[in-house]
């Protein structure tokens, strides 16, 4: 199985990708890593700080740096990992960038989603939204980092685009998408939310 988890910033997709990942290692009886983006590949964090932390780039410069981060990514840790048999459990991977780098001023959302087709990257077979409201996870990143990343620290904005775009995106890919509505939810809700969802996919794909 190969998972993506996405969301807008202070969604919680790691704290729930890393309960996941010991649910589907027990479901499926198969070793499960857990991976991200940008940066989850050995010397991946130095591309890492650069993207979120340097200066200012223009927004194809940072679109093909992200697809670059991820054709590494790809290469050296998503396919010899599914090759080998083990589940993939990645947060963030091509929805990511077609929910953020849309959501500037200097491309639009088919020019993205073309350039991101044709790098050809594989399907996850399940992609999993955290749909939280800006609001909420905007609170969640400024009581938890005083150094805000390059996309943090746009803030309120820039979520708000971005948590309407990952909904456009997860309703056009209905049969991928399993979409948790978190507002309001514990930690414990959402994730057994997801697993009912999850669940159901799992047993229609064996
Ligand atoms: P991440 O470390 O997942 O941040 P968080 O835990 O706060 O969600 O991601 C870093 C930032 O990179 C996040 O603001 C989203 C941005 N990003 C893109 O803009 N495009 C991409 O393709 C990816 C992978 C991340």
């Amino acid at each position: 199985m190969f998972i993506t988890m996405e969301g807008i910033d202070g969604c919680g997709k790691s704290t729930q990708s890393a309960r996941l990942a010991e649910w589907l290692e027990a479901e499926t009886g198969r070793k499960t890593i857990r991976t991200y983006e940008p940066g989850g590949w050995p010397e991946g964090d130095s591309l890492r700080e650069f993207i979120l932390r340097g200066k200012k780039l223009g927004d194809m410069t940072e679109l093909l740096l992200f697809l670059a981060d991820r054709a590494e990514h790809v290469k050296r840790v998503i396919l010899p990992s599914l090759r080998q048999g083990l589940n993939v459990i990645c947060e963030r991977y091509n929805d990511s960038t077609l929910a953020y780098q849309s959501s500037g001023q200097e491309l639009n959302p088919a020019h993205v989603r073309r350039i991101i087709r044709s790098c050809n990257f594989p399907e996850p077979n399940v992609k999993i939204l955290m749909d939280i409201s800006p609001e909420i996870a905007m609170s969640r990143v400024k009581s938890r980092s005083s150094n805000p990343d390059k996309f943090e620290a746009e803030g309120l904005p820039l979520m708000r685009t971005v948590s309407s775009f990952y909904r456009l995106i997860a309703e056009d890919q209905k049969e991928k998408y399993i979409v948790i509505k978190c507002d309001g939810l514990s930690e414990d809700e959402v994730f057994a939310s997801m697993i009912a969802a999850l669940e159901g996919r799992l047993w229609r794909s064996r």
